[in-house]
């Protein structure tokens, strides 16, 4: 007010400069009015704030009305600029992408359309925050349009955590397996739920290069919201995979990850010791040793397997499952007595860090009676299904005086069921002192075994048990997955 008063009064010229802007204005109305976008032209626009109930997060509202439209759109405003900027922005193209919508409509009479964007914060850490926008569109009466936007950042660099960035880098196996474990997800849903999935949208959607946001509601889950639309009909809605965190975190090694996740690193591999090899006459200080495991079994091919592995003098291990054990007592007697490592895979293949500390024991101790009433010798190593271990998991294995054995070559196998597909991986991942996982209950894998050995034995590697590279009993309550 003060500054206005103190101002000379318009000049003449000034005046008339107004008039002749107010008149083009005026004009500029009237050609616009004429065509269909004016309907997306507010006659209303109201903005206001309001605290959340998370400290230090408040939104601000718009409230827009015109013609035929009604629009309220939330933006989260937090103390983090670049964060408010991202959000904002995805904001703004849903709410451009509604008034397109509305533009392409005839503009028939007493149509109205409604649009919703607002957010939710799934989880506030002191470092990280997660949220998600949902938009909601009423464009034809019948059916509501979802879209949905979610993020984790990084509240002490701004930035978006990606699924590269937990998981250490692009190429790394376990985004390869989460993504496997979504789609897995996708499909038991759309069986339980009816939900026609739409293998083609799926395959477009979950890969590296579209999906690389993701939420974390909390330290034992990462869950990703798929939009109406997104992986199958509109029809059936939007649709949620929430995964166990528990099952993923062998790959979940990155700063990051683990204070996201609150993972404990993987122990370190245990100082290396001269094998002390009573059957074969490697000696891995010299040689290039590898060892492949075997896990899940026995099972109907496993004896071809050890057949394979006799024929071409290379040793392994195998993660047994105590009712297969029960099974097979001869299969599993069979593969000591030839050189192998036995080892403990579980009773019943459950994943062990969320279970009470007296199952995981009782996992343990049951298959380690099976596998010593075959063998005559307790195990010493054992591997945690999917790779899934915690806290309650190390204190079993102090007590059982075991060692979990997880792996460096991730085959997959289980998911591509594919020859050629298990020997590449062996083979582009083999490096002296590799564990590579593989499971001997699918055909194609055994297949790929006499190639894999044929290949890597003239690449001078030798083919080695668990025991014959660590020792009988390395690193009792720790985690092992490769060797130097
Ligand atoms: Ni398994």
């Amino acid at each position: 007010m003060t500054t206005q008063s103190s101002r000379k009064k318009p000049s003449a010229l000034l005046l008339l400069g107004c008039l002749v802007i107010a008149l083009l204005i005026a004009v500029l109305g009237l050609t616009l009015s004429t065509r269909p976008s004016p309907v997306t032209q507010p006659d209303y626009e109201k903005y206001y704030w309001q605290d959340s109930k998370y400290k230090g997060v408040r939104t601000r509202i718009s409230k827009q009305s015109g013609a035929t439209y009604t629009s309220l759109l939330e933006y989260p405003v937090t103390k983090n600029q670049a964060v408010n900027q991202v959000i904002a922005s995805q904001i703004d193209n849903f709410d451009k992408a509604f008034h397109e919508q509305i533009a392409s409509r005839l503009p028939l009479k007493g149509r109205h359309f409604e649009q919703n964007t607002s957010y939710q914060i799934v989880r506030m850490h002191e470092d990280f925050l997660s949220i998600e926008v949902v938009t909601s569109r009423d464009i034809e009466m019948a059916a509501t349009e979802h879209e949905t936007a979610f993020w984790t950042f990084n509240l002490a660099t701004g930035k978006i955590v990606t699924l590269r960035d937990i998981f250490g880098g692009a190429a790394s196996d376990g985004q390869a397996r989460l993504f496997i474990y979504i789609k897995q997800e996708l499909a038991r849903q759309a069986a339980k739920r009816d939900i026609a999935l739409d293998p083609m949208k799926v395959a477009k959607v979950v890969n590296a290069d579209h999906l690389q946001s993701f939420l974390a509601p909390d330290a034992d889950t990462i869950r990703f919201d798929f939009g109406q639309n997104t992986v199958a009909p509109a029809a059936d809605g939007p649709v949620t995979v929430s995964l166990s965190i528990a099952n993923l975190q062998l790959f979940l090694q990155s700063d990051e990850a683990r204070r996201l996740f609150d993972i404990m690193p993987i122990n370190a591999a245990p100082e290396w010791r001269a094998p002390q090899v009573t059957k074969g006459t490697v000696d891995c200080n010299r040689a290039k040793c590898i060892a492949l495991t075997f896990d899940d079994g026995p099972g109907i091919y496993t004896t071809k397997l050890l057949d394979i592995l006799q024929q071409t003098h290379a040793h392994a291990s195998f993660f047994v499952i105590g009712k297969n054990v029960a099974a097979h007592p001869e299969t599993v007697k069979r593969m000591q007595a030839e050189g192998h490592t036995v080892g403990n895979h579980t009773w019943t293949h459950r994943s062990l860090p969320s279970l009470p500390a007296n199952v995981i024991d009782s996992e343990l101790t049951q298959t380690n009676i099976q596998i010593e009433k075959a063998t005559g010798i307790k195990p010493t190593y054992m591997r945690p299904p999917n790779g899934a271990i915690g806290p309650r998991v190390y204190d079993a294995l102090k007590r059982a005086n075991m060692t979990a054995v997880l792996w460096s070559v991730d085959t997959r196998d289980w998911a591509d069921r594919n020859t050629d597909v298990v020997y590449n991986r062996v083979v582009t991942g083999a490096k002296p002192g590799a564990i590579i996982i593989l499971h001997d209950i699918h055909k194609t894998s055994v297949d790929a075994v006499p190639r894999i050995v044929k290949t890597l034995q003239r690449q001078g590697y030798a083919f080695v048990s668990i025991d014959e590279l660590f020792g009988p009993n390395a690193a009792p309550g720790g985690a092992i997955n490769h060797a130097n």
